[in-house]
């Protein structure tokens, strides 16, 4: 009886010194649409069912395990020295002493890789009985990739790198994104043969699939991947071009399940950002952190909401509204200038033009309740901590000092408000 496959194991390198960034920062960690490169790694892995996921770090080592020591199922490798991307893998030998299964190899500077791509990967491992499986792709632009080498047959022959091709072997447009999946064994054995005889001196992950060819093994190399999902981060040019992509990723993925965007190009959306149906987001707006949203709202134009935030259904934030760290219940309306930090608002509340909550006193930060059906008049000041009470009103131009909480259905005026008697009453 045939034993049940290993589950898969990924290896992802993310060692790497990354000069091209001129950065203190380690490259996997620069921030792209509000996560860390490497996050888009790890998530494409998870979701795609790969539980055990190997790290290679070892450029900022320190600074990459923090950020995710907390993630499910990641685990972290040292390479000692950056000796190039096939000693990063010989890193996971330990790790991977015991893996009689797939292997899936990806590069923590490719954020575009889908869970999709990664299922699709395993699946052609397995169904071609390959030893290794190659995700390529056919690109307009191969400049610094390298390229898939093919013998008359169209079969796979090996990879050569930018650095060490011919100017014919230039001229290919297959490129090897590094998305791979191995048998674990298989790799192994092939890892222990490389050889540093190249332009840069370095281990090249990439002489496997050859040296696997040339030893009769079966090797797949198919364009699966799209331009899109090929985009990698090597200098700063690449990471505005990430941005771009992931930013029109985002975009056709809510706008899939009910949001409306108006003006794509002028809009930014960070990627853990959840957006209700029927939701209409205004040119100029800024989604920035795991902001959620509800159905049936209207964002912008120029609205800016931020870090923390949950926006229940029909609210309205209109132009130059900022909402940071903050609840806002239903049918709430702030349609012009208004600032709510760290502020629980009630539903069908009012925000004038021009109300600010006051929440920073230059040491901490407090928060603000505003009650349901408030009402804050154009202008309004609330000094936090202070609690606005359902019903109330606070008059145009009145400062709501800090601690001196407005009673439900009391009207305050002036500065420092004060309660006065409703005219209508
Ligand atoms: C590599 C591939 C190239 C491919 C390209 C796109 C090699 C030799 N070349 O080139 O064929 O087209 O990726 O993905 O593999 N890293 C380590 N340890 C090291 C060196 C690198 O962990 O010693 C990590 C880096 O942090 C990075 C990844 O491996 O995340 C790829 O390294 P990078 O230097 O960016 O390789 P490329 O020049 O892009
Ligand atoms: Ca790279």
């Amino acid at each position: 009886m045939a034993t049940p496959a290993s589950p898969p194991i990924a290896v992802v390198m993310a060692a790497g010194k990354s000069k091209r960034m001129n950065s203190g920062l380690a490259k996997v960690l620069h921030e792209l649409c509000g996560q860390p490169l490497l996050a888009y790694v790890l998530d494409a892995l998870e979701k795609a069912g790969v539980q055990r996921k190997l790290v290679v770090v070892g450029h900022q080592a320190d600074q990459v395990r923090r950020q995710f020591a907390t993630w499910p199922g990641v685990e972290f490798v040292d390479q000692t020295e950056p000796l190039g991307t096939g000693h990063a893998v010989m890193a996971c030998g330990c790790a991977l002493a015991g893996h009689d299964g797939p292997v899936i190899v990806l590069a923590g500077d490719m954020p575009m890789i889908r869970s999709e791509l990664v299922e699709e990967m395993l699946c052609c491992l397995a169904r071609t009985g390959a030893k290794a499986f190659l995700a390529t792709a056919i690109v307009s632009n191969p400049f610094g990739m390298g390229r898939i080498i093919r013998d008359e047959a169209g079969q796979f022959a090996r990879i050569v790198e930018q650095r060490d091709a011919t100017a014919q072997e230039l001229q290919i447009r297959e490129i090897n994104p590094s998305y791979y999946a191995f048998d674990c064994r298989t790799l192994f054995d092939a890892l222990s043969q490389l050889r540093t005889d190249n332009a840069l001196g370095e281990y090249y992950l990439t002489d496997v699939p050859g040296i696997l060819k040339q030893r009769g093994e079966h090797v797949v190399a198919e364009p699966i991947a799209d331009e899109v999902d090929v985009a990698g981060v090597n200098h700063r040019q690449h990471l505005a071009d990430a941005h771009v992509l992931m930013q029109q990723r985002i975009h056709r993925q809510l706008m899939d399940t009910g949001v409306t965007i108006v003006d794509s190009r002028n809009t930014y959306i960070d990627s853990r950002a959840v957006i209700g149906p029927d939701t209409s987001v205004q040119p100029f707006t800024v989604i920035r952190g795991p902001v959620t949203i509800g159905r049936g709202c209207r964002i912008g134009p120029f609205a800016h909401i931020r870090e923390e935030c949950t926006i229940a259904d029909g609210v309205q934030v209109g132009a130059f509204v900022e909402i940071v760290r903050s609840q806002v219940g239903p049918g709430t309306i702030a349609r012009h200038l208004a600032y709510l930090g760290d502020s629980i608002v009630g539903a069908n509340v009012t925000v004038g033009a021009g109300v600010i909550t006051a929440n920073f006193d230059g040491t901490t930060k407090s928060a603000s309740h505003i009650d349901e059906r408030a009402f804050l008049g154009c202008g309004a000041v609330l000094i936090a901590p202070v609690r606005i009470g359902a019903e109330a009103t606070v008059g145009a131009g009145a400062v709501v000092t800090k601690c001196h909480d407005v009673r439900p259905g009391e009207l305050v005026v002036g500065v420092p408000a004060r309660p006065v008697k409703r005219t209508n009453e």
